[in-house]
Order: C-alpha cells, then structure tokens, then sequence
C-alpha cells in the first residue's frame, strides 16, 4: 500500500470479523509501529497484546463496573468534558456513527448499548494496551511518544489489512486491565487499541471523519505570499 492509501484510507474500525489475528502478523505491525520517534530515542512504550479468556474478563470488569458507577480510573490526567469547538466535534462524530448505525439520539436504550459495546472495545478480537515506563510518569514527554507509537501502529494495522480503533473506554478501569493483561507496577497504562480484521457489513466502519481545514490550522509565518 501507498502511504496516501493508508493515512487517506484508515478509519477506525468498530466492527471485526470473529477471526483470530496470526501472531505473527501483529509483531509485524508492532515492529513498523516501533520505528516511530520518541523524545531522545527513549522509547518508553510496551505493547499488552491481549486476546481470548483473558481479553473476555477484561470486557466482563470493564463492563460492570462501569454499570456499577465505578468512577474511572485511567492513570493520566484528564481535562474534563469538552466544550466549545471540541465537543460540536465531539457531537459531529457522534452524530457520524449513529446515523450509520441508525440509532436515534432520542433512543437512550440504543445509545447505551453503544456504549457497552465501547467498553467491550467492540468485541475486537485483539486489544494492544499500550503503557510506558513509571520512572518517567509525571511529564508529557512519555504520553507523547506514546501518541506517536499508536499512530503508527494504527496505520501500520491498516496497510496490512488489519482494522483498528484507539479506544480509550477500553482503559477507563485500568485495575480490570491491569489484572488480566498482567501489566507490572512498574508502567503506566496510557491507551489501548481495538484490533482484528474489519467487517465490512458493519455500518459505522464506513463511517469517514472530517477534519478541520488546513487554513483553519496553520499559520505560516516568514513566508513571501
Ligand atoms: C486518545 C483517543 C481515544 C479514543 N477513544 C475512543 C473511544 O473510547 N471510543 C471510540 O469509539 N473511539 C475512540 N477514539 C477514536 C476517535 O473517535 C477517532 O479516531 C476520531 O473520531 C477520528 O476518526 P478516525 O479514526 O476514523 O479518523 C479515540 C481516539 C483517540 C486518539
């Protein structure tokens, strides 16, 4: 695959084919991935690549607890909800998925069952859960790199035909994940990524994002007009 047919091409995937992922085929992925940058080529990243019983207990936790009200508890700081300009795109996504999934906002059954299906990481048959090392938790540096290694690790799924969504539900009760994922004290978990081959009769994988323009963006300066 072209690199404009990956990066123009990639969406996240929420739907999967129930067919196991080869381990071989996502060690090829996580070594592409591995070749993103990080601050002074630290690399502070690790990759839990967790399939079967021990993936279905993390959904089951996941799950109730969050029916439970258990507050989450993921390891990095947050910054509230969003407003302004994030949430109407926040609410644009949102409004992309179910129309194709043709659930009503007004159909609160529907929505919550969506929902689940979050905190199920859409029944992947792969979740990578990313972490990085504790001896450098605190700074921004760390969580940034792990930004650029789940970008490329997402576009590296897709150019092999592997569809995925980076799905911060699936973290929301990291001691669940922690527990089964059998992730030591020493990391800090950051993020995981639903992964499998993607159904294609499922609707919101067609779902295509928008983005903001380019004008809207950047701002050049020092450049003769
Ligand atoms: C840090 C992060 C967390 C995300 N968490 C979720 C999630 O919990 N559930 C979900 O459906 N999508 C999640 N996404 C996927 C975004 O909704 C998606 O990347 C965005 O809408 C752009 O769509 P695209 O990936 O199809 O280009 C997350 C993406 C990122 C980068």
């Amino acid at each position: 695959m072209e690199y404009d047919d990956v990066v123009l091409g990639r969406r996240s995937i929420r739907g999967f084919k129930q067919e196991p992922v080869p381990k071989a085929l996502i060690r090829e992925v996580v070594e592409m991935a591995m070749r993103a940058p990080s601050s002074l080529n630290t690399q502070p990243w690790h990759f839990h690549v967790v399939s079967g019983e021990p993936l279905d207990r993390i959904r089951q936790g996941n799950t109730e607890r969050n029916l439970a009200g258990v507050p989450d508890s993921r390891e990095f700081r947050g910054h509230g909800g969003y407003k302004g300009e994030h949430r109407e795109r926040q609410k644009q996504i949102a409004a992309q998925l179910f129309e194709a999934m043709g659930i009503d906002w007004g159909d609160k059954p529907r929505r919550q069952d969506w929902v689940l299906r979050g905190f199920r990481q859409f029944d992947a048959p792969v979740s990578v859960v990313v972490t990085y090392d504790r001896s450098i938790h605190g700074g921004d540096i760390a969580p940034f790199d792990c930004g650029a290694v789940t970008n490329a690790l997402v576009n590296a799924a897709w150019s092999r035909g592997l569809g995925c969504v980076i799905n911060s539900q699936g973290i929301m009760q990291s001691p669940v994940v922690r527990e089964h994922a059998r992730i030591p004290d020493d990391e800090v978990i950051m993020i995981c990524v639903a992964m499998g081959f993607p159904d294609d009769s499922f609707p919101a994988n067609a779902v295509v994002s928008e983005r903001k323009s380019v004008d809207e963006t950047v701002s050049f300066v020092g450049f003769p007009d």
